[in-house]
């Protein structure tokens, strides 16, 4: 039997408005964050799962809460990070955000230009922001290379200041199985070929321990 521990997750895109109708977003369906949530429960562990705009069920057992931007992530971070044993930080966030979201619909045409430029201005870094406070809880951050992986993914692990940092391989994206590499701080390095989500979502789990 394992200890109950409380897991934070974050899931998703972001999406990071430019006026009422439209917004920059990306691709991440939010399933792999979905699966850690449904496989902390599982194992007995309570779970609360701070999605982006994804279309996805919430898995039974699992506590949820809906953000949109960014900075709306932040916030629910710090409202639930103090309360929690780990954090899986597996949504896509948005590196920047429109530096100006007009409050009616922008009327881009109206100037007659052919061109038109977007200014963007940089996004807090979350998890890095967040393992700040981190002092014994577990922070699990992620990372998706297509080249130099494990090298890149473990200076990241570094300048957020993760416990462990999970490399995707790039064919993961939108499939239902994946392969992944977890660097772990302390120089462990676990390699998983071929597993569907919920098994790695399992082995996520299991670096709390019991
Ligand atoms: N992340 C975050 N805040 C951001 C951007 C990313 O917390 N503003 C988190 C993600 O949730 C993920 C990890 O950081 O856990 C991804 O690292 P990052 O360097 O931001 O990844 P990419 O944006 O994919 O980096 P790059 O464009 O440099 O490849």
């Amino acid at each position: 039997m394992s200890t109950e521990r409380h897991v934070l997750v974050t899931a998703g895109p972001t999406r990071e408005a430019i006026d009422p109708v439209r917004f920059l977003s990306n691709e991440s369906s939010g399933r792999m964050g979905f699966a850690i949530a449904e496989a902390a429960v599982k194992a007995g562990h309570r779970a609360t799962l701070i999605a982006g705009p994804v279309d996805l069920p919430t898995p039974k057992g699992v506590e949820r809460v809906d953000v949109v931007s960014a900075r709306d992530m932040l916030a629910a971070l710090e409202e639930h990070f103090p309360g929690a044993d780990a954090l899986y930080m597996a949504a896509a966030v948005a590196d920047y955000r429109p530096a100006q979201r007009h409050t009616q619909k922008w009327k881009v045409k109206e100037s007659g230009a052919d061109s038109v430029s977007l200014e963007l201005v940089r996004n807090p870094d979350l998890v890095k922001t967040i393992a700040r406070t981190k002092g014994e809880r577990r922070v699990i951050a992620f990372a998706l290379e297509t080249s130099d992986g494990e090298r890149r993914a473990l200076a990241k692990l570094q300048a957020k200041g993760a416990d462990w940092i999970v490399l995707n391989d790039p064919s993961a994206l939108g499939a239902g199985r994946t392969t992944v590499t977890i660097l772990g701080a302390d120089g462990s390095r676990q390699h998983f070929e071929d597993r569907t989500k919920a098994q790695v979502a399992e082995s996520l789990i299991a670096l709390l321990g019991t």
